[in-house]
């Protein structure tokens, strides 16, 4: 791999098993075309993780927010407040280092649940710039109980910032086009050419018995990544996850024809992706034994 390069020259893909501001810390700048995120919220590993802040100090651990360092500080078990304030301090340096690995054209999708959305918008304002902030993705699906105490929540958000207004990447010709709702109204042309998807993205969620299932929870839809990457990413370019779980995105970006880093501090995560890539060309892993993932495999075959 030299300097410039995120991943080695000759593989279509790299998965690595590790800390994702670890691994972030290592690549080069402005050197990939596309990050799509997904991270968890609330789980028991976010519970952990609630017990750390990070505060300014010339001399701290990590680099931050505008290259100022920061030290990692143990606090004790939290309220509420404080679970979602450590949510931010875990997601800021870290976005930070995404948006220093981005190239000029290249595009962040972060995709995240309603609740937290907002906080979110915040952070990545002040880390990318409010004039970078290109869409609010609506992924809507109608699976699941609804509830009758108000209107049942059926989506999640994805939000889209680019590196450089000026310069980023998008090809509204290479999506998929999609029906229209009342054909009969444009004309046989129109129709069968199909529309442009709006930023509100119908899709199901990923049926409990599909071909598509790995059995990795909270994994995400090949379509909705299908889509983000036809968009966003320029023809062979190199698309990264850092919260990358079952690898959907690198099973996506390896179907359209890009290059992939796939990066997850799990080895559950790790065996899935070397189970759901067994049969594709290039892979390279870093941290995981590729040849460890017979129960993948079993739950490829009940899938
Ligand atoms: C919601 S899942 C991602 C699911 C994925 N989009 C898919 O389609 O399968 C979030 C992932 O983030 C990983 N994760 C959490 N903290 C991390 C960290 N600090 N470094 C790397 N991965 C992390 C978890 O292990 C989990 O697999």
């Amino acid at each position: 791999m030299t300097a410039a390069e995120p991943i080695p020259n000759a593989a279509r893909g790299l998965v690595v098993l590790g800390d994702n501001l670890e691994v972030l810390s290592g690549l080069p700048a402005e050197s990939l075309d596309l990050i799509y995120i997904d991270p968890p919220f609330n789980t028991g590993k976010r519970q952990t993780l609630a017990s750390i802040k990070t505060v300014r100090d010339e001399d701290g651990d990590r680099t931050g927010f505008k290259g100022q360092r920061y030290r990692t500080v143990k606090v004790g078990t939290s309220s509420y407040v404080d679970i979602h304030d450590d949510y931010l301090a875990f997601l800021e340096p870290r976005l930070a280092e995404m948006r220093r690995v981005l190239k000029s054209t290249g595009s962040l999708y972060f995709h995240i649940d309603y609740r937290e959305v907002h906080y979110c918008k915040v952070l990545l304002d002040l880390i990318f710039g409010r004039d970078c902030f290109l869409n609010e993705v609506i992924w809507a699906y109608d699976y699941g109980a609804r509830t009758n105490k108000k209107w049942p929540p059926k989506h999640d958000n994805i939000l889209v910032y680019v590196r450089d207004p000026a310069r980023y990447f998008f090809d509204a010709e290479a999506i998929e086009r999609i029906p229209y709702m009342a054909p009969g109204l444009v004309g046989p042309d129109k129709a069968d050419r199909g529309k442009l998807p709006t930023d509100t993205w119908w899709h199901t969620i990923v049926p409990t018995n599909g071909k598509e299932r790995t059995g990795y929870p909270n994994q995400k839809p090949l379509g909705i990544l299908r889509r983000a990457l036809q968009g966003s990413c320029p023809e062979g370019g190199i698309v990264a996850d850092f919260f990358a779980g079952s690898g959907t995105t690198g099973a996506a970006a390896y179907e359209l024809g890009h290059r992939f880093l796939m990066v997850d501090n799990n080895p559950e995560a790790a065996r899935v992706m070397a189970g759901r890539y067994a049969h594709f060309d290039g892979i390279n892993y870093r941290g995981v034994n590729p040849s460890d993932s017979d129960v993948q495999t079993t739950l490829f075959a009940a899938g």
